[in-house]
């Protein structure tokens, strides 16, 4: 494999925005994207944002759709570094967590686990109920990691873009990357944020 690969999936829970920003920092760490958009994250991409289907598939360097259950990425002998699912709704998060997949984000998050890749859900919800925790957790035991898409308020965001940017730094630091937008507890602040202080400084 001559280019690393991540599988992206963009399910219908708020913060469409991550995994569009999602696929432009793993273009800019020269990271091959393999995108999966679901219905329901259509919607939420018209209510949330000006993109249409078209800007977003171009930011990745392979769009599948969302009933392409043939498509490579839904099986294990695929090599890739994991999946992210940004955001992820409670309805994804529990067909993952039941592994009762049925569509190409549910199946390509099975395969993710059963090959034992990292799989991160950015899961969007709240409050949250039983059903929500105990498939959380279900995730959890199976080796996922629920990596909600909070904002770090000691990061001293300036604006949306640095929040979701803090946010998905965190995120690739799960699988060993680093885009340089997470701001980091006593070290200098990335050029990103605009700030020049160490975060300790503006604590
Ligand atoms: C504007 C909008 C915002 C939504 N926000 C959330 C959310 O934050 N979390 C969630 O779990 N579902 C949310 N939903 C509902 C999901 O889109 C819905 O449960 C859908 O069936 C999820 O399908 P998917 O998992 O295939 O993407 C939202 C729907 C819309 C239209």
């Amino acid at each position: 494999m001559n280019r690393q690969r991540m599988v992206v999936g963009i399910s219908g829970a708020s913060g469409f925005i991550y995994g569009v920003r999602l696929l432009e920092l793993l273009a800019e760490l020269n990271i091959e994207s393999h995108l999966i958009i679901s219905r329901a994250a259509l919607l939420t991409m018209a209510h949330e944002t000006d993109y249409k289907l078209a800007d977003v598939t171009a930011l990745a360097s392979h769009y599948h759709r969302a009933d392409d259950v043939a498509a490579g990425i839904a099986s294990g002998s695929f090599r890739c570094l994991g999946m992210v699912v940004a955001p992820c709704s409670m309805r994804t998060l529990a067909e993952i967590a039941t592994g009762s997949s049925s569509g190409l984000i549910g199946r390509a998050a099975d395969v993710t686990l059963k090959e034992r890749r990292t799989l991160v859900l950015m899961a969007r919800e709240t409050p949250l109920t039983l059903a929500h925790l105990r498939n959380m957790t279900a995730v959890t035991e199976m080796g996922g990691i629920i990596a909600p898409p909070v904002p770090a308020f000691y990061a001293r965001p300036q604006n949306l873009s640095q929040m979701v940017d803090h946010s998905l730094g965190r995120v690739l630091d799960l699988f060993g990357l680093d885009a340089g937008t997470a701001l980091r507890w006593g070290e200098p602040s990335p050029s990103a944020t605009g700030h020049s202080a160490t975060m300790k400084e503006l604590a």
